[in-house]
């Protein structure tokens, strides 16, 4: 059975800590990686839109020098015809050594698991999961704070239909003294079960309505774009979408050592003048995803430098 990486749990702490190691050593030796993948073949199969995961998974690839095929829609591939996706999965096995996907079905990279002999990369499945987005956040932290414990971590925005935000709880909550605050309006505060989830496992949260009320708390400010796409109806998303607008105001309130994080893209959430701020880190979480997913292809397909 090839190992997969559909949800961040199929990670144990040990395991994340070896690939930010890697990647820690691609970043200071890009030289020593630059042949590893030579002959393997990456496929990228997105049903839904993508502009980062996609292109890092590919720059990825390419950096170790391996290559990529794959769709960027599913219009223009045989799931226009109706084909399922366990039928396209199985194909593309035929063609790559490993797949990564982003589907807008909850579940549907580890339906297509069951049957797909290569290793399945969930690259985001509808409002559910988002593991590599998480590698990369955890990363981020990592370098920018020197540690992923006794962090005292926002989340702000749509938290409801966020994925990278449910990904990154469930990885975040592993480590010793991590306190989340929780910043939604009312509708799109988290799914009960990730409520239930960190009750049982004793994490320690807050959740509240005004990021004003508690950015001068904060170590980490991960701000998210409302999922507009995952809306039953227009108006709601009008209602909600400018909810949170992080500006240069709401950042004097905030620690001098606060790192504001966010896997982009934006709309409103954060205000361009906040980019020069040296505490905005969203830029540099792009470059960190794409070391990540390079140590994480090598461990799926098994290549040693
Ligand atoms: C996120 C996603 O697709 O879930 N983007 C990403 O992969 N970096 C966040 C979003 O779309 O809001």
């Amino acid at each position: 059975m090839p190992r997969h990486l559909l949800d961040i749990r199929n990670l144990s702490t040990d395991e994340i800590d070896e690939l930010m190691d890697r990647a820690d050593d691609i970043i200071a030796n890009p030289q020593k990686y630059a042949d590893c993948m030579r002959g393997k073949k990456l496929a990228t199969l997105f049903y839904e839109a993508s502009t980062r995961t996609r292109l890092s998974f590919e720059a990825a690839m390419m950096e170790l020098g391996g290559n990529v095929l794959g769709f960027s829609a599913a219009d223009s591939s045989s799931a226009s015809k109706g084909e399922s996706v366990s039928d396209t999965v199985r194909t593309v096995a035929c063609y790559a050594d490993a797949i990564a996907m982003r589907h807008p079905k909850e579940g549907a990279p580890t339906a297509a698991a069951q049957v797909c002999p290569v290793p399945i990369i969930n690259a985001g499945d509808g409002g559910h999961n988002h593991p590599t987005q998480t590698l990369a956040d955890l990363l981020t932290i990592r370098r920018e704070k020197g540690r992923l414990n006794q962090l005292v971590v926002g989340m702000c925005g749509d938290l409801q239909f966020g994925r990278t935000v449910h990904s990154l709880i469930d990885a975040m909550s592993r480590y010793k003294s991590i306190r989340f605050v929780l910043i939604s309006p009312k509708e799109l505060r988290i799914p009960d079960y990730l409520r239930e989830d960190m009750t049982a496992e004793g994490v320690t949260f807050t959740e509240v309505e005004k990021l004003e009320d508690v950015i001068g708390t904060l170590d980490i400010l991960y701000m998210t774009r409302v999922q507009r796409e995952r809306f039953f109806n227009e108006e709601d998303y009008v209602r909600l979408k400018d909810s949170y607008i992080l500006d240069v105001a709401k950042m004097q309130l905030a620690r001098q050592d606060l790192c504001v994080m966010h896997p982009l893209p934006r709309v409103n959430e954060i205000s361009k003048a906040v980019d020069s701020d040296p505490r905005a880190a969203y830029f540099k979480q792009v470059a960190y995803g794409k070391f990540m997913r390079e140590a994480l292809l090598m461990k799926l397909l098994e290549v040693e430098v």
